[in-house]
């Protein structure tokens, strides 16, 4: 069984895609958190990120690996790291080159492949599963996105972090390679008035309307 959960920003997507695994007791990939470790590693090696020859060559360094659940860098997990401001200021950018999304793209593939799997992120059923069984869109109005966002982050207002969601949105769905979008076949999930139970009830509800 392959599902695939895309959608903007702050939408709740890998919280709820965790409980779904969990019910349905298959894996869960988050592909966010790989582009988000190939950004870390490139911030924590001062490569130019503006670069994107030399981002493309420092791939070569690069080991994403998946193990019990986790997305590895070079053997090592790296947390709280990854959900920096600077990480996440800078992950778009990175996530636009065409040799980051060639690289990841093959990897989650290849770990789909082998397992009944849940896939979070903005391309999955528009790219790496085009196939999945069940496709989802999980949305909420940008405000209660930046609400949520806003009562798990120290440090920035609650303009700062609306402003930074929706810009990071825009760069997403607008970038030239696999840009966010609502995947054709997709169920839609407007998750503004529902609490993370009701989600995940919906969303396994339609699985097995399905
Ligand atoms: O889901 P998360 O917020 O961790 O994703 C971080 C960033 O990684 C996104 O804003 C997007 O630029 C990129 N991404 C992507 N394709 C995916 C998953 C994430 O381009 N499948």
């Amino acid at each position: 069984m392959k599902i695939s959960i895309d959608g903007p920003s702050g939408a709740g997507k890998s919280t709820i895609s965790k409980l779904i695994a969990k019910k349905l007791k298959i894996s869960y990939l988050d592909t966010g958190s790989m582009y988000r470790l190939v950004t870390f590693y490139l911030l924590e090696n001062n490569i130019n990120l503006n670069d994107e020859s030399l981002v493309c060559k420092n791939l070569n360094n690069i080991n994403i690996g998946f193990k019990d659940g986790f997305v590895l860098l070079n053997d090592k997990k790296y947390e709280n790291e990854i959900r920096s401001d600077i990480v996440t200021s800078n992950v778009s950018l990175i996530s636009s080159y065409k040799c980051v999304r060639e690289f990841l793209v093959s990897l989650q593939r290849k770990i789909a492949s082998t397992n009944d799997i849940i896939l979070d992120g903005r391309d999955i059923g528009s790219v790496v599963l085009k196939d999945a069984d069940y496709k989802f869109y999980l949305t909420a109005d940008v405000d209660e996105r930046a609400r949520r966002r806003f009562n798990e982050t120290i440090g920035f207002s609650f303009n700062e972090i609306k402003r930074k969601i929706i810009d990071r949105d825009n760069f997403d769905k607008s970038r030239e390679i696999s840009p966010l979008i609502v995947p054709e076949d997709a169920i839609i999930i407007d998750s503004t008035n529902l609490n993370i139970d009701e989600t995940v009830n919906k969303i396994i509800g339609e699985i097995k309307n399905v």
